[in-house]
């Protein structure tokens, strides 16, 4: 009975599979066994077959459907240093944020599902060592952060991790054998995201392996459905948390919890809202933010035309400045709206070297791209939020992310740039920093976070800080 029902399950697959010409899913159905067999077709079954000849079509075959309007202005934004005239404004909202921090009502959030393949670390990338003295990895960074967090404030401040099932149970190994890096094991909650199938250039899905079809994480927006299936948004309900403050997990640098940003984010009732930095010149390669039909979104480098690119405003600044870093606030209501009301982001095509079964099943891993994968990006929904605020942060300060192993975004120039950081925090506490001709520090300092979450906190420290000599290792905890 139970072999029959194998049988005509496997010719159920087969037809809707033949239907949209994936059929060799199945070309190696009589070498597997039955365990295998029922893999397989669980992993058919959860695929979504029906619209998998639209996404060939407008994304194997063709470049995709994202539209750029013709209408649209740079957006709007909260300038670091206020004017003047709102420094009130700037000063309500931080006590504010404060406040919520006070009340237990904000979690922590990192996407932490990529594959970190321009890196090239074998392992999570949250477990890449990047601090400059004590070489703490990026987990154990924004954990002390958090730590530090929760002390200032004295809340309860959950920490919610997104995986993907590529690095998922790596992942819960490295907390596990971490002891949760000193945080609560109960206040940390580590997640999935879902995947999406990998295209060859022909638009055939591709196997892995004789019973596995290859799947990648669905990029960083993917998390806006995950919170939400995952459980962990009613999680959040359950513990009070009205916000989340979402960074990736390249960023060392990122405040965890910015109570200027959470408290300017709440007062808006915004859903979403983002912190930008000045790009470094017109053709940077982050996302533009841009106004849009009334609605702040982001149009990527790629997509915006050069001469836009290029306009500049009298006072010689670009027109459209303000780059997106992956710092967002997010409101639970803007994801339990979007979820319950049904939502799609647009798809991204990304053509990348990606490992297959050939067809007489030996594995190939490519040394150039071998097919298309399809990811959604979280800057996406910043349009379906009615209101939506941007808070400008300075590069040096809160952006520093180890993307590749060498050159631009490196871990070498993450190194330096925390301790720059480190370096220009003890400074404007008024404490002498040895540089070299070229103004950078001569000495490597480390700050940990339960010494300083921000600038203004090294000021009460003076007195722990010992005097900084051209090459010394300074580290302050
Ligand atoms: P990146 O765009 O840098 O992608 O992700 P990546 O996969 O980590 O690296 P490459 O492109 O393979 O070199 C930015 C952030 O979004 C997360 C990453 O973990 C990182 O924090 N992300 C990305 C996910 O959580 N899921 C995804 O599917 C993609």
């Amino acid at each position: 009975m139970e072999v029959m029902d194998l049988q005509q399950w496997h010719q159920e697959a087969k037809k809707r599979l033949h239907k949209i010409g994936q059929e060799h899913l199945l070309r190696f159905w009589d070498e597997l066994n039955d365990i295998q067999k029922t893999d397989l077709l669980c992993q058919i079954d959860r695929l979504e077959l029906e619209r998998i000849p639209e996404w060939v079509d407008n994304y194997v075959h063709g470049e995709g459907t994202i539209e750029i309007p013709q209408d649209f202005e740079p957006a709007p934004y909260y300038p670091a240093q206020p004017p003047l005239e709102r420094k009130e404004e700037y000063e309500r909202a931080h006590i504010a944020g404060e406040k919520l921090l006070r009340e237990g009502k904000v979690a922590g959030f990192v996407v932490a599902g990529g594959q970190g393949t321009r890196l090239g670390f074998d392992g999570p990338k949250g477990n890449f060592p990047i601090s400059p003295i004590k070489k703490k990895t990026l987990f154990q960074i924004f954990a002390e952060g958090l730590l530090a967090a929760r002390n200032r404030f004295q809340a309860e401040i959950p920490w919610y991790i997104m995986t993907s099932p590529l690095n998922n149970e790596e992942t819960i190994e490295l907390f596990e054998k971490n002891e949760y890096y000193g945080l609560p094991r109960e206040d940390v909650l580590i997640f999935q995201q879902g995947t999406n199938p990998n295209f060859a250039f022909d638009g055939r899905i591709f196997l892995s392996g004789k019973h596995t079809i290859a799947k990648s994480p669905d990029g960083h927006g993917g998390s806006l459905k995950a919170l939400y299936t995952s459980g962990a948004v009613s999680d959040m309900r359950d513990r009070g948390i009205e916000q989340i403050s979402y960074w990736q997990v390249d960023n060392p640098l990122i405040h965890v919890m910015d109570p200027l940003f959470i408290g300017l984010h709440a007062q808006a009732e915004s859903g979403m809202s983002s912190k930008t930095l000045k790009k470094s010149g017109p053709l940077e390669k982050v996302g533009n933010f841009c106004m849009v039909d009334g609605r702040i979104t982001v149009i990527e480098y790629s997509d915006l035309p050069d001469e836009q690119a290029y306009r500049k405003k009298p006072d010689g600044s670009l027109v459209f400045e303000l780059g997106s870093i992956a710092i967002h606030m997010i409101s639970v209501a803007f994801v339990e709206k979007l979820n319950r009301h049904g939502f799609a982001l647009p798809i991204h095509k990304a053509v990348k070297k990606i490992p297959y079964l050939d067809e007489e099943g030996n594995v190939i891993e490519p040394d150039k791209p071998s097919g298309v994968k399809l990811e959604t990006f979280v800057f996406d929904a910043l349009p379906m939020s009615k209101k939506s605020i941007i808070l400008e942060t300075i590069r040096s300060q809160e952006f520093a992310p180890v993307k590749n192993a060498t050159g631009t975004d490196s871990a070498e120039v993450t190194h330096h740039m925390m301790i720059d950081r480190a370096a220009d925090w003890l400074q404007r506490a008024g404490i002498t920093v040895p540089r070299t001709k070229d103004g950078k520090p001569d000495c490597v300092i480390e700050i940990a976070p339960s010494f300083a979450l921000y600038p203004d906190d090294v000021k009460s420290k003076i007195d722990q800080v010992p005097p900084i000599l051209p090459g010394n290792w300074v580290y302050l905890a």
